[in-house]
């Protein structure tokens, strides 16, 4: 825990988080468990997730096997569970050829990846969700759906949860539901494995003089999952280093 966390503002509360074995959603795990919450670790990986319950602070917590490509194991992997937040991780940009070479196949499965796995479990998560007078919703989208950087079927997959959430906050923010996205830039994880000097070849992008690491994105999707944000829905924040001011 550092300074900047609020010990207890997930106190008493279930957050489930998609994607939590790896990466950028087991971070989101470790910072929610050590702010309170008794954490929900889904991941198609069961066994990394069951691995990293003993890691997690407090209590409560459990692992659950899903696989967002399948609406019938995405509701089983829901079922029962108490749902304070959401914070919907799992996505992965999926080889893509030039855009004039691309393939239906290839769009298709990102969009099902990206935008349908989100949307299957944010449906499932709802019921739960709204027994709260106050819940919340983040996705985990990426600044490729804010700019022009090529892989088109990944940027138009993430760009498509921004409207969701914007469409999800008129619908659901009346009962209680806020909806937002965070937009990550280059982060180290695994998905960098095997490309030689990635992500940090790319540190030069990044007006804050460096890549971004899986705790700066679960800083700010506990923010936005937190009763902090208790004002704000339908946005999508980058965590970028400041990399869209490069761009834009
Ligand atoms: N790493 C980056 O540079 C970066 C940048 C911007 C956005 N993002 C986004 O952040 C999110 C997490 O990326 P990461 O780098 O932590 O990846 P990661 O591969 O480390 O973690 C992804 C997790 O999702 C799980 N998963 C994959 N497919 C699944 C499925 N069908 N059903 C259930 N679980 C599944 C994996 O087992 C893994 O635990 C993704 O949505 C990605 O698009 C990553």
């Amino acid at each position: 825990m550092n300074a900047s966390q609020s010990p207890g503002r997930f106190a008493d509360r279930d957050v489930v988080v998609t994607g939590a074995a790896h990466g950028i959603g087991r971070a989101c795990a470790v910072r929610l468990a050590a702010e309170g919450a008794r954490v929900a670790v889904l991941d198609r990986d069961l066994a990394a997730a069951e691995a990293l319950l003993p890691q997690l602070a407090g209590t409560g917590h459990r692992a659950r096997a899903v696989d967002v490509l399948d609406d019938a194991s995405v509701r089983a992997a829901f079922d029962g569970l108490a749902a304070h937040a959401l914070v919907h991780v799992v996505g992965l940009a999926l080889a893509q050829g030039e855009f004039e070479e691309s393939l239906d196949e290839e769009w298709t499965a990102n969009l099902d990846l990206n935008l349908l796995g989100a949307v299957r479990c944010t449906r499932a998560a709802l019921p739960a969700l709204r027994e709260h007078p106050t819940s919340a919703v983040v996705l985990v989208s990426s600044i490729n759906a804010l700019a022009g950087l090529g892989s088109e079927a990944y940027a138009a997959s993430k760009a498509g949860l921004g409207a969701l959430a914007l469409n999800l906050t008129r619908t659901h923010a009346p009962h209680g539901v806020r909806t937002n996205v965070v937009a990550p830039g280059t982060i180290r994880t695994r998905v960098w494995d095997g490309q030689p000097g990635m992500p940090d070849a790319w540190a030069h992008w990044y007006p804050l003089g460096r890549v971004g690491e899986p705790e700066d994105v679960a800083a700010a999707a506990a923010f936005l999952a937190s009763d902090d944000a208790a004002w704000i829905s339908g946005h999508t924040l980058p965590v970028d280093g400041g990399f869209l001011a490069n761009v834009r």
